[in-house]
């Protein structure tokens, strides 16, 4: 192919009218509901609702985007947390019509895919909306049979749970050497969705409700990298030419070749990928516990651990080298990583010296063992150095052998189920009838105490943590650990805190993630045994990160104004405060 597929995608549009709209930075402006822009229509949904846009009512781009609430998935051909998407929009213009017509033909004339490779999925419809026939009608009179049209009731699209919405339909290409079979059957994973050509013209609110936008909307995306990749003929993702030149660094530097390492080379390869772009976003992201710069740790960390499985040593520049690659490969697109070179290159290494002293105090507890003459960890050690230090067992397993030591990996999965067993038990009986439930005051409260833990330990120190909470309508409670009696000026400043925080309106996000990577990542949580192994964490801005039940309110500006009216002695050693929201 002599243009690469982004130009074609943007030079045909373009031809249809559409102007092309640079990509939105990785971290939103101006938007705090979401960490990372996830689609190419993220960064336009003022104007799908409506507003006008600069450029018009024809719009397409090449978008950066950032997803990782599969991160689990990473490691196979074709998932990567960073990608780009190409789309074209129509604002208030277009409809399904030509939407369908454009992506057919750009499809099957300019990237000359056979008509015979393809297949669609349009919505089934609900009790709300009826079946799309009309995607369905246009897809016929292009020459796609029927037995390859799949009508789904899960073909309706919305980023997240609030927003401008719509049916879609998903548009598919067979990707397999094995001959293509007559009916398309959606389930089969030899059939990859490519493009997502979605109809927005309804808006669903918090409470669920769809009511019609004020105009019908076409939003699309197609991932580059898979349809790259399709075209140059190959299933994995990281053989395409877009990986190229990464893959060939990754394999110099761990001196191992892909096939056989493939999955911690992709791990690699798409995190520091990731890593990069998160870091050199302008809004200038460090690795912390919460919000994107937990994200960015995340990645950084689980790419060490893949390059230390590979053999490679973690403290050399091997991820910056890696890093660089990216920078050169990307720059002429996103001058912010050119810009930002060094920054990333800090928070790389910053990152891996942190990240040397945990493994550094999880190790020491193998010394211990070998010291005291033993041959093997033991069950309980095994679990210990999941449970405290966050080693996984993979991880256990690996420093044993090269210690010469056994693993009792049997025993260590029993304590590891009955340990969960445990945890769901216990959390069933605490979530019964008690965070979960509560009024809209109850909610504020919950947010504010999380606040005054918060604010405690700016004031007191960061020794203050929660010992005892309780919440009714008209007060909060909180008991915390601390060896003498408030002072005025002390509660003063914890009060102005707290809601200088209010006023600020911090968007509480909330997130599910697996225990122990949210104590790993320094989330606060009273009784950690008494959560099931997947846990809801809360934060706060960046300002308060908790693992709790909830319920929580959105934007602390709801909460009102929070005045302590007492502090007292619980039991030695530990205090208590008394404390009320006021609706002012
Ligand atoms: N917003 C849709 C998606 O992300 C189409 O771009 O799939």
């Amino acid at each position: 192919m002599k243009k690469n597929l982004k130009e074609l995608y943007i030079d045909y549009f373009v031809s249809k009218g559409h102007k092309e709209v640079p990509s939105a930075p990785v971290v939103p402006e101006g938007d705090p509901t979401v960490l990372f822009n996830t689609a190419g229509m993220q960064p336009l949904i003022p104007y799908l609702m409506g507003e006008a846009h600069p450029y018009g009512k024809r719009l397409c781009d090449v978008q950066k985007c950032i997803r990782t609430n599969d991160l689990d998935e990473i490691g196979d051909k074709t998932h990567h947390t960073f990608f780009e998407m190409l789309g074209n929009w129509s604002l208030g213009d277009y409809f399904k019509e030509e939407s369908i017509a454009y992506s057919f033909e750009f499809l099957t004339k300019v990237l000359e895919i056979p008509v015979e490779r393809l297949a669609v999925t349009i919505f089934s419809g609900n009790d709300k909306i009826p079946k799309d026939e009309v995607s369905k009608e246009y897809w016929l009179s292009h020459g796609i049979s029927e037995k390859r049209i799949a009508a789904l009731s899960d073909n309706f699209w919305i980023p997240g749970d609030v927003g401008p919405c719509g049916s879609d339909t998903e548009i598919f290409y067979w990707r397999s050497e094995e001959e293509v079979p007559e009916v398309f059957d959606p389930e089969d994973d030899r059939w990859v969705e490519i493009w997502n050509n979605v109809f927005m013209e309804f808006y669903q609110d918090d409470k669920g409700v769809v009511t019609p936008l004020a105009q019908k909307n076409v939003d699309t995306g197609m991932g580059y990298e898979r349809v790259a990749a399709i075209l140059e003929g190959v299933t994995d993702n990281y053989l395409s030419s877009a990986w190229e030149r990464p893959l060939a660094k990754l394999v110099s530097i761990a001196n191992k070749p892909y096939e056989g390492n493939e999955q911690s080379m992709r791990i690699i390869l798409d995190h520091i990928r990731t890593a990069t772009f998160i870091a050199a976003d302008n809004a200038r992201i460090k690795p912390s516990n919460t919000n994107q710069g937990y994200i960015l740790r995340r990645l950084i960390r689980r790419a060490i651990r893949h390059a230390r499985n590979l053999g490679i040593d973690i403290n050399t520049n091997w991820d910056t080298e890696l890093a660089n690659i990216y920078i050169e490969e990307y720059k002429g697109q996103y001058s912010e990583l050119e810009a930002n070179r060094e920054v990333v290159f800090e928070v790389l290494t910053e990152e891996k010296k942190k990240f040397s002293r945990t493994l550094e105090k999880g190790l020491k507890v193998f010394e211990k063992i070998l010291e005291s003459g033993a041959t093997e960890i033991d069950a309980t050690n095994a679990f210990h150095l999941y449970d405290t230090f966050g080693f996984p067992i993979e991880l256990t397993l690996e420093e044993a052998s090269a210690r010469n030591m056994k693993v009792d990996v049997e025993g260590f999965k029993a304590m590891f189920k009955a340990h969960q067993e445990n945890s769901r038990n216990t959390s069933k009986g605490m979530f019964k009838g008690g965070l979960q439930t509560g009024s809209e005051v109850e909610t504020k409260y919950h947010t504010a105490t999380h606040l005054l833990n918060a604010a405690l330990k700016l004031v007191l120190g960061s020794d203050v943590h929660q010992l005892g909470s309780n919440i009714t309508e008209e007060r909060m409670r909180f008991d915390f650990p601390c060896d003498h009696k408030m002072t005025d000026e002390e509660k003063q400043r914890t009060e102005e805190i707290v809601n200088n925080w209010i006023k600020e309106d911090l968007v509480v996000t909330k997130e599910v993630m697996k225990k122990e990577d949210a104590l790993a990542s320094g989330a606060e949580c009273q009784f950690p045994e008494r959560y099931p192994d997947e846990v809801t964490v809360y934060s706060i801005g960046d300002v308060s990160k908790e693992i709790c039940g909830g319920p929580h309110v959105a934007h602390t500006s709801v909460i009102g104004t929070f005045k302590i009216v007492k502090e007292e002695s619980s039991s030695s050693g530990v205090r208590r405060i008394k404390a009320v929201i006021k609706d002012e």
